[in-house]
């Protein structure tokens, strides 16, 4: 992978990074962004960069018509015109003030359009309307920004949920927002993030909000129901879990006006299945066209909630397990979301010594879960954790350098995530029970998330985390809700299969079934899955 050595007032960094994009888009993912109000077009200027070392080709016009010649002779150019491909070093001469929100690492969102036709009647009376698509997460919100004609993208943005500081999991916020003044702010948070947010990309990006005329939002149940402040304490009951859930906005001229977007802008919150099954995985179903390709395919959607939907060919099985913090956050004493200084690769060279890779930074943080699997999946060849997830040695942690930190991985980060592939192995052999079917007939298997194409999937395989299938079976869909709600944002075709989804689709209740407890403890094991 080439290395990008920044040069950042005083600090030196450096980087790994993968070709394919403009300098400042690849700046974008990191903590180091140059400043920005034109979506990289080349007409505001703002992105100067002094090169320092390495070939990124000849100015271009936009460069030759905003950089004046004496500047050019010394190596100034616009970071929105490089498209570096080789080592490279570079001085950020007026770097962008800090933001919570980011461009999401490469690999998490789909770069192509998800749809062939953007059919979609657009709202009346904007001028080539904008649209935004939304995937509420739990820990993160990660928002798309579209033309509706074309469907061009104009920009992503990526950054933590702020529900996050009233409880990592959403039982802990569906309790807090038993308190209505808390259930007030909790919906407030989330729609002033969006909020702040859009005028991120509008700045950056050099888009007029005003003109965004349709918002699709999709997400769990209880985050969508936190949002509207509506119906969220009803997932506090599980004999309600099976029927649907209406969140939908009340007021949405209140989320507009919020928002400072169009004030006849259609604001749609995707309703989810049930009260354990979200809108985010009908657009999971949707961005994979899990219905219409090879069957039978599996759909696995990891994070805090990890939605799992099985396609026979001719039914659809879908449920929720607990993932945990394992994937997203982590527990333990190193445990972090996919976020820049994550170390989101790990392997071992011929000494049986981690290497790491990070995202967005040369500081490593933590371990994201990509790395997570990764070094568990190491340490149990080299036979330092056992089956059962213990230490062979008796040791509490297993520490390891990398750069200037050391992390260290401990007992609660491997339970975490012997816990995680434990309920989703077990929601998965419940649905091929349920439609009787045996693991190794899958013919598809997509694994979406926010491991991205991150995710090695034969350290995977080897752990237990995905099906012992073949690996070209296997498919890594990074955020498909978002994908899914840009889909829907756009096509009628999109539309029409979230509809075909929602009416084939038989929700299983995990805790309803008797065989959940025995295949739980089976798939605790750092083993691969039984095939059966
Ligand atoms: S000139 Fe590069 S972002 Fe505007």
């Amino acid at each position: 992978m080439p290395r990008l050595t920044l040069f950042v007032r005083s600090e030196r960094h450096v980087i790994d990074y993968e070709p394919g994009q403009s300098l400042r888009d690849l700046l974008d993912a990191t903590d180091f962004r140059v400043r920005s109000a034109c979506h990289g077009l080349g007409a505001c200027g703002l992105c100067r960069v002094r090169l320092l070392d390495g070939t990124v080709g000849a100015p271009t016009a936009a460069e030759l018509l905003q950089i004046e010649a004496t500047d050019r002779a010394a190596g100034v150019r616009l970071a929105c015109q490089i498209h570096p491909t080789g080592d490279i070093a570079v001085a950020l001469l007026d770097p962008a003030p800090p933001s919570e929100w980011r461009t999401p690492p490469p690999g998490l969102v789909a770069a192509t359009l998800p749809v062939t036709n953007c059919d979609r009647s657009r709202p009346p009376g904007i001028v080539n309307p904008l649209g935004l698509a939304v995937d509420l997460g739990t820990s993160h919100l990660t928002l798309a920004f579209h033309e509706l004609a074309s469907g061009r993208r104009l920009g992503l943005r990526f950054g933590r949920n702020p529900q996050g500081h009233h409880g990592a999991d959403v039982v802990t916020r569906l309790v807090a927002a038993g308190e209505p003044a808390t259930a007030r702010q909790l919906a407030g948070e989330v729609r002033m993030a969006i909020g702040t947010a859009i005028a991120d990309a509008a700045q950056r990006e050099g888009f007029d909000a005003s003109r965004i005329g349709r918002v699709v939002i999709v997400g769990n149940t209880a985050m969508l129901a936190l949002l509207a402040n509506r119906n969220h304490q009803r997932l506090l009951q599980p004999s309600m879990w099976s029927a649907p859930l209406d969140c939908a906005p009340t007021d949405t001229a209140e989320w507009t006006s919020d928002w400072s977007i169009a004030p006849v802008a259609e604001v749609e919150v995707i309703p989810p299945l049930s009260g354990f099954v979200g809108s985010d995985l009908l657009a999971g179903l949707v961005a994979s066209d899990l219905l219409a390709g090879p069957a039978p395919a599996l759909f696995i959607d990891f994070g805090t909630n990890s939605e799992i939907a099985l396609w026979t060919g001719t039914a659809l099985w879908v449920t929720a397990a607990a993932g945990g913090p394992a994937f997203e956050t982590g527990p333990g004493r190193c445990g972090m979301p996919a976020e820049t200084g994550a170390v989101y690769r790990v392997v071992f060279d011929a000494a049986e010594q981690p290497i790491a890779r990070i995202l967005g930074n040369d500081e490593a943080r933590g371990l994201c879960g990509s790395g997570l699997v990764d070094l568990v999946a190491g340490l149990r060849r080299q036979g330092v954790l056992t089956p059962v997830g213990r230490f062979a040695d008796g040791r509490s942690a297993y520490e390891f350098v990398v750069g200037k930190h050391t992390l260290a991985l401990d007992w609660r980060d491997v339970d975490a995530l012997q816990r995680a592939k434990g309920a989703i192995g077990a929601g998965i052999s419940v649905l091929c029970t349920q439609a009787g079917l045996a693991l190794r007939t899958l013919r598809r298997v997509v694994a979406a998330g926010l491991f991205g194409r991150y995710l090695d999937v034969e350290n995977a395989r080897q752990i237990g985390l995905l099906p012992d299938v073949p690996a070209e079976h296997i498919e890594l869909a990074g955020n498909s809700a978002l994908t899914g709600a840009v889909a829907l944002l756009l096509s009628e075709s999109a539309r029409a299969m979230l509809a075909r989804a929602r009416a084939t689709a038989s929700c299983v209740n995990l805790a309803k079934m008797a065989n959940f407890d025995t295949a739980f403890l089976e798939h605790l094991y750092l083993r691969p899955m039984s095939s059966s």
